[in-house]
């Protein structure tokens, strides 16, 4: 018995192992016929054709079905626990591999077992070939079909939601279901959102729903959080109220249930650490808006710690790191700080992840432990930091903080946003979270990137955040950038890579604030010497002849460059000295058209007066003639 099985094994194999180099031949053609030579000679009947060999195929496989069918009829007879992947999985696995028409044979062959065979680990993953074939070969294999497994499946979504192997199916099922399905498929959770979120692995089915769903869906799945209420009468929320407020007040719900409710929910999903899901950020999120103090401060408390590194990637994850750093006592703060030593790196480079990094630098006063964690890590990877655009955004705010030309509107409402019960201040805070909340809620997304100013000429109005430290924030920006000697680091680094920070989109602004010495002059004038030597490098590189044929354009003529030495020129007088005598004096004629233009003519504004007076002396003549337009 076990031989024959075996032969059969080994028959699927070898044919499959044919039927490849037989197409792999093909697309070869007649370069090399020596590929697969072996088997040409063992099968001397193949050597002939040079076509896909569907027949033999189709005949090797109703062979290979009836050997196995029977083999297996005999095998059902001796033992009583006959696993049905065995049977299953060779078949499919084979046909998938091989010949994508026979997927509707194997799908009939399964029917009425599917999610028997996705339960078990072996045979779903030969399901997750099968999905993954759905979606590549659509034209093989019909909607009717994959329907016909959607409805088969039906009736086991949440028994298969919370099986560690099934639920990969479910996901990857999900993923290509159209939308009338994902909306079948939200509404067969109905009732079990909440359950299923505390469970390991149904809460990855929630999370991946939450995350295909358009904005009615994810509330409908949020609001069963809220309230057992809200679970009968559901389709009395509408998509308008999305804040949890709202619907309180929308339903004349009763706050201190909700509360109730919300914290029966949250609680085990806290305690057995589900945190990774962006659902459960946004609950926690919204449940802060209304919990009363001891509530506030009690989760406050469960998230300040190691977990926390695992909820800040996401939008609302890094709100709830910064609304623990800003309502942490000491102690907590600490524990925080502490949980991301190691990982500091890669929160830097997160886009929302940084955010908590940029709140720890505005508000935290043990200013030792943040330059022993954090900045001796960002130090150790500088040269990468300040090229990227969330790590440059750290730097930024120790150079200028609080700034709306380094910050977008959402990291604004992410920096402002403060728990109402918890709030120091006695007056209209309880709706500041809330409405900023809102604002953020218009510009969520990556369409406010793009609104960020990129040329330097934008608005600059600093912010104020809630809670603060009781540090002088100068002073605690002057201990972590310059004590710390991340400042001198710092501009080495600029010296370094003067060239590249210039002409790049993200790096400029670093370089534009080291070289002015940042906001309140921080880097005055403890690292003058330094600053003159940076002045002096950039004003070498730009000093270089023009040469047409050039790897990069050159310093005074590339976009962001040119346009970053225009500002420099205009706002920092020592600067504007040392190019003027270094790169530009005597030498005006190559750089009056074009780009290079803006920054000649930069010169005749410039904030250094005895500049002003030179330059303007060698501009003239091009003005007179016309080579220079100035409006
Ligand atoms: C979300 O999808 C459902 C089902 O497809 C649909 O009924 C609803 O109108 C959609 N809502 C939005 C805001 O697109
Ligand atoms: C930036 O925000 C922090 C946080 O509240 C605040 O303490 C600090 O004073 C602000 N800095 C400036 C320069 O406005
Ligand atoms: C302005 O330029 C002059 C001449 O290059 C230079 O000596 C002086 O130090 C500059 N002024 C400032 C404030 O840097």
């Amino acid at each position: 018995m076990a031989a024959t099985t075996m032969a059969t094994a080994a028959g699927a194999v070898l044919l499959l192992y044919y039927a490849l180099s037989r197409r792999a031949s093909s697309i070869a053609e007649e370069e090399d016929s020596t590929v697969g030579g072996d088997y040409s000679e063992s099968k001397s009947r193949s050597a002939k054709k040079r076509k896909w060999p569907i027949g033999d195929l189709a005949f090797g496989i109703n062979y290979l079905i009836r050997r196995q069918e029977l083999a297996e009829a005999r095998k059902k007879k001796r033992k009583k626990h006959y696993s049905l992947e065995q049977a299953i999985s060779l078949f499919e696995i084979f046909c998938f591999g091989v010949c994508p028409r026979l997927v509707s044979e194997a799908l009939k062959k399964m029917k009425g077992k599917i999610s028997e065979i996705a339960s078990s680990h072996v045979s779903s993953r030969v399901l997750q070939v099968f999905m993954w074939f759905h979606r590549t070969c659509v034209k093989h294999c019909s909607q009717e079909e994959r329907n016909a497994v959607f409805v088969e499946l039906r009736p086991n979504f949440i028994a298969m939601s919370t099986n560690t192997y099934a639920v990969h199916l479910v996901t990857k099922m999900l993923d290509n279901a159209p939308k009338e399905q994902l909306a079948e498929f939200i509404s067969s959770l109905h009732g079990h959102v909440a359950s299923l979120l505390r469970h390991m692995v149904g809460s990855l089915v929630i999370e991946h729903v939450y995350n295909l769903g358009n904005a009615t869906q994810k509330q409908a799945l949020l609001v069963e959080l809220y309230s057992p209420e809200l679970q009968l009468f559901k389709d009395m929320v509408t998509v308008k109220e999305t804040r949890l407020v709202d619907i309180i007040s929308k339903l004349k719900l009763q706050k201190s249930s909700v509360i109730r409710h919300m914290t029966s929910v949250l609680q085990p999903i806290l305690e057995k650490g589900i945190l990774d899901h962006s659902i459960v950020h946004r609950a926690i999120l919204e449940y802060l808006t209304i919990a009363d103090k001891t509530s506030a401060a009690d989760i406050i408390q469960q998230l300040s710690g190691l977990d926390l590194v695992r909820m800040i990637h996401t939008n609302d994850g890094s709100r709830l790191g910064i609304l623990c750093v800003k309502h942490g006592s000491a102690k907590e703060r600490k524990k925080i700080i502490k949980g991301m030593k190691s990982h500091v790196q890669k929160i830097a480079h997160d886009k929302f992840g940084s955010m908590v990094l940029v709140c720890i630098f505005s508000v935290v006063d043990d200013t030792k432990l943040v330059s022993k964690i954090i900045i001796r890590e960002l130090e150790s990877n500088l040269k990468e930091l300040i090229l990227q655009q969330s790590g440059q955004r750290l730097i930024l705010q120790l150079l200028h903080p609080n700034s709306t030309r380094y910050l977008t509107p959402n990291d604004i409402t992410s920096l402002g946003l403060s728990i109402p019960s918890l709030s120091n201040k006695a007056t209209p805070s309880p709706y500041l979270l809330l409405c900023t909340l809102f604002i953020s809620e218009l510009n969520d997304g990556e369409a406010v990137e793009e609104e960020k100013k990129d040329e330097g000429d934008g608005v600059d109005t600093s912010i104020l955040l809630n809670e603060g430290g009781k540090k002088d924030s100068l002073k605690r920006r002057q201990e972590l950038l310059v004590n710390s000697g991340l400042a001198e680091k710092l501009i080495d680094a600029c010296c370094e890579m003067a060239g590249d920070l210039l002409r790049s989109k993200t790096g400029k602004d670093v370089i534009y604030e080291v070289v002015t010495g940042g906001a309140d002059g921080i880097l005055h004038p403890t690292l003058d010497e330094k600053l003159n030597m940076l002045y002096e490098a950039i004003a070498s590189l730009a000093s270089e002849a023009k040469v047409d044929e050039q790897k990069e354009e050159h310093l005074l003529e590339q976009f962001h460059s040119s346009r970053t030495l225009r500002k420099l020129v205009l706002d920092c007088p020592e600067f504007a000295s040392t190019l003027w005598e270094k790169a530009l004096k005597g030498k005006i004629a190559d750089w009056v058209k074009g780009h290079s233009s803006k920054v000649v003519k930069a010169f005749l504004e410039t904030s250094n007066s005895t500049v002003k007076e030179l330059a303007k002396k060698e501009l003239q003549p091009f003005v007179k003639n016309g080579d220079l337009s100035v409006e």
